[in-house]
């Protein structure tokens, strides 16, 4: 534990993600933005964290709380966002602390890791005051720059207050800071809005704590603390994390193709020896077993997946849970209560829903199976549909163990079919078939000797004499 307050800055309307949704609740791999500096300033020991709020107060607190494990957050309420140093003096506000150090992080840096943070407080036991991050964009425009006087830090200069000089400096402030809360309460209500935008810029606090030379301005890379402004900003952020986050898979086991195509959400857990190809999104609370395939283009959302499941590609899971060595897919579609049972097939074009499928079942081809109990050793036919709903009601259909159901067949809920009992291709079934019976209901069929010869003969002269009537038709015209 630090004897730490965490402020997070979340206030801002993020004006450039053209959004209804505030920007802190933008997703990254499944999780919000705040998200991020929320669980680095958990997982750094703060006693604290204050989140200061403004726009979509009630959808940020419910993203917060929800993500607030151990009970440490509060928020203060940001009404008109007059600067960041205005934000700092509300979340001051509700704290009754007046020892011990503030850590400010933005709501809208995700990548910042506990490294960068270790190395802000070492410079911070040096400088006794206030400890900033600083980093070289490429492009360093519209970020405060560090000025600096024979390699210390004087003060930061927002771009719009930049003389032509100033502009040209190339080390920008990351406004992540770590600064002793005394301080910080009399320099926060010293601050003025003499600049640019009149607004109270925390910025300012820089050149306070340098009058006695307490600043420290501790360079990182530029990735750990890029913000996200717009929508190309958070793809581009997703696509580095996602990437990392890949790699970090791999070295624990898994076997990528194509990775960089491949979105694993961060509550997704992979077991080692699987292999997932290319194209595949695994999301939600979705776990994976050893040695599982998961083939291209799959998308597998809150699904869970034993060991040795075979996923063929463009198959579509949601809720699904698959036992042990069973194989759904190509193109199956497993819908939410899919239970599949261990060495089971589920083959192309079938949907499941809500079903339990038993051991070593199988339904291979286009097929509907909802709201059923399926056996084990149960074998569907193509084309074979549970019909569960009567407009108004879903009802089961129950399968035995061994089970045999020919193509083509409609069990009509509620239907039972008993242990052993074969449904004949083609059936339409309404009542329940017992164990071991046979059950057919179909049109008896008829064979009439030759007559296909003559059939064929009839329709085919009918087709010449109506092609010779328009040919005539057309010529008279
Ligand atoms: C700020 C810094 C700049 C730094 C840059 C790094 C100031 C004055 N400038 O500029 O030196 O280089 O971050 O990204 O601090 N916020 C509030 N209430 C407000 C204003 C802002 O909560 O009244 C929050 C925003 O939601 C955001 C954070 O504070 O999370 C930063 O605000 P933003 O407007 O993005 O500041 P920048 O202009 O980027
Ligand atoms: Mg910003």
């Amino acid at each position: 534990m630090r004897d730490w307050t965490a402020i997070i800055l979340a206030a801002g309307k993020g004006t450039r993600m053209v959004s209804e949704t505030p920007k802190v609740l933008h997703r990254i791999l499944g999780r919000s933005l705040i998200s991020f500096p929320l669980g680095l300033a958990d997982a750094l020991g703060c006693r604290k964290i204050v989140a200061v709020v403004g726009h979509g107060i009630d959808a940020v607190k419910e993203e917060v709380c929800g993500l607030d494990k151990n009970k440490k957050v509060s928020f203060a309420i940001q009404a008109e966002q007059r600067g960041t140093g205005h934000a700092v003096m509300c979340a001051l506000e509700t704290i009754a602390e007046t020892s011990g150090s503030v850590l400010i992080l933005s709501g809208d840096v995700p990548m910042l890791d506990e490294a960068s943070v270790t190395a802000l407080e070492n410079a911070f036991r040096k400088s006794g005051r206030c400890a900033l991050l600083s980093f070289v964009p490429e492009d360093p425009t519209g970020y405060g720059r560090i000025i600096r006087e024979n390699g210390r830090p004087r003060a930061i200069r927002e771009h719009r207050d930049c003389s032509d000089t100033e502009h040209k400096i190339r080390e920008v402030n990351a406004g992540v800071y770590l600064v002793d809360m005394a301080f910080l309460r009399t320099a926060v209500q010293n601050l003025k809005a003499d600049n640019n935008q009149a607004e109270l810029y925390l910025t300012d606090i820089a050149a306070e704590a340098a009058k006695t030379d307490s600043l420290e301005a501790v360079p990182v890379d530029a990735r750990l603390v890029a913000g996200i402004n717009d929508r190309s900003e958070l793809c581009e952020m997703e696509r580095v994390m996602s990437l990392k986050r890949n790699v970090t898979l791999m070295k624990s086991g898994v076997t990528m193709h194509q990775p960089e195509s491949i979105r694993i959400e961060w509550d997704v857990t992979v077991a080692k020896d699987t292999e997932i190809y290319g194209g595949v999104h695994l999301s939600g609370a979705t776990t994976v077993g050893e040695r599982c395939i998961i083939g291209q283009g799959s998308a597998l959302h809150n699904c869970t997946l034993a060991e040795r499941v075979t996923v063929k590609p463009y198959t579509v899971g949601e809720g699904a849970s698959l036992a042990a060595g069973c194989e759904v897919g190509p193109m199956a579609r497993l819908r939410p209560g899919a239970v599949i049972g261990e060495n089971a097939h589920i083959g192309n074009w079938v949907e499941v829903k809500n079903t339990t499928v038993g051991r070593g079942s199988k339904a291979n081809h286009l097929a509907y199976l909802g709201d059923g109990i399926i056996g084990d050793g149960v074998n569907i036919g193509a084309g074979t549909i549970f019909c569960n709903y009567d407009g108004f009601q879903k009802h089961k259909t129950v399968l035995g163990n061994g089970v045999f159901i020919g193509s083509d067949s409609q069990l009509v809920a509620p239907v039972t079919v008993g242990e052993g009992a074969y449904v004949a291709s083609g059936s339409t079934i309404t009542r329940d078939v017992p164990p071991d019976d046979l059950a057919l209901s179909r049109v008896k069929q008829e064979n009439k000797t030759g007559r296909a010869a003559m059939l064929k003969k009839r329709l085919k002269a009918e087709k010449e004499r109506r092609l010779t009537e328009a040919k005539k038709k057309e010529e008279g015209m």
